[in-house]
């Protein structure tokens, strides 16, 4: 391990992974680390030789427990505003990434720690992890849309239970509101991650930026116009040399080779 507060590995071809490297602060979000994540985002964007990334913390404990409170003290306005703006501005960016991302939780997952984990498209959580918005407890209230995609993703009541009640909710329960898609033993909970990016990287590349756009902003449009969205990127897709590579593959029985052309 190094002083670096977030670290990035290659695991494989095409598959990156992000620590969150501050397990003595059960990784809570300090500026320089947030700055990191997007250097990190414009890297991955830019690099077509990755499709996926993991991002998970260090240690056993923690995630990221959210945004590091001490760099909150003294009532200094600006720079509460400017952290929040600069975090919103970095989690918006995460969630358009045009490729896949999956959150690796084990252990705490809050405020900040779970809006990053609402802003990946696939959410893998180990047994011990605790997800929450305890924000209320401070007296404050989530900035980097904690409020507004953890309500799109399991609805009014079940997220106002999160929020005002300040529960930390289990994998099993992040489950249950379907948030997680799998909740397994700690020890193996990044041979899952894995397992999924490997997955992944059997979808076309433009499919998938495609689809992950859909899933994230049709939501927000009316449905008819949702769909004219979507089948305009069926038709642009099935122009892509991709697009016929895996109508030929499949029927020479051949594994397709995509490019993302
Ligand atoms: N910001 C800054 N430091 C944090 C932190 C945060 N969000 N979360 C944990 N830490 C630090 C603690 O201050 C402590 O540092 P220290 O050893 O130098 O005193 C260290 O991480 C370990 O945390 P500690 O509180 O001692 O562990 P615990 O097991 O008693 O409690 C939590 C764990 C997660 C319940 C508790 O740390 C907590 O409530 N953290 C804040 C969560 C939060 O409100 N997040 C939203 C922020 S807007």
């Amino acid at each position: 391990m190094t002083d670096a507060v977030l670290l990035r590995e290659t695991i494989e071809p095409g598959i990156i992974r992000l620590t969150f490297n501050r397990p003595d602060k059960l990784n809570a979000l300090s500026t320089p680390m947030i700055r990191a994540l997007e250097a990190e985002i414009d890297a991955i964007a830019a690099d077509a030789g990755v499709r996926t990334v993991i991002l998970t913390g260090a240690g056993e404990r923690a995630f990221v427990a959210g945004a590091d409170i001490a760099e909150y003290q003294g009532n200094r306005t600006r720079a509460f505003a400017a952290y929040q703006f600069e975090s919103r501005r970095v989690f918006d960016k995460l969630e358009a990434l045009r490729k896949p991302t999956i959150a690796a939780i084990r252990g705490y997952a809050l405020g900040g720690g779970f809006e990053i984990a609402l802003c990946c498209d696939i959410i893998v959580c180990a047994e011990s992890a605790r997800l929450g918005l305890p924000e209320g407890l401070l007296g404050l209230s989530p900035g980097g849309g904690g409020t507004q995609r953890l309500t799109r993703a399991v609805g009014r009541h079940a997220a106002s239970d999160i929020m005002l009640a300040a529960r930390r909710i289990t994998g099993e329960r992040a489950y249950a509101l379907g948030i997680a898609a799998a909740v397994v033993a700690d020890a193996e909970l990044m041979t899952t991650a894995i397992e999924r990016a490997r997955a992944v990287l059997k979808v076309a590349p433009l499919a998938a930026a495609e689809m992950k756009r859909l899933i994230r902003q049709g939501p927000d449009s009316a449905l008819p116009v949702a769909q004219a969205f979507e089948q305009e990127v069926l038709l642009r897709l099935y122009g892509t040399r991709d697009g016929q590579e895996g109508i030929d593959a499949f029927l020479a029985k051949r594994d397709p080779e995509f490019r993302g052309e």
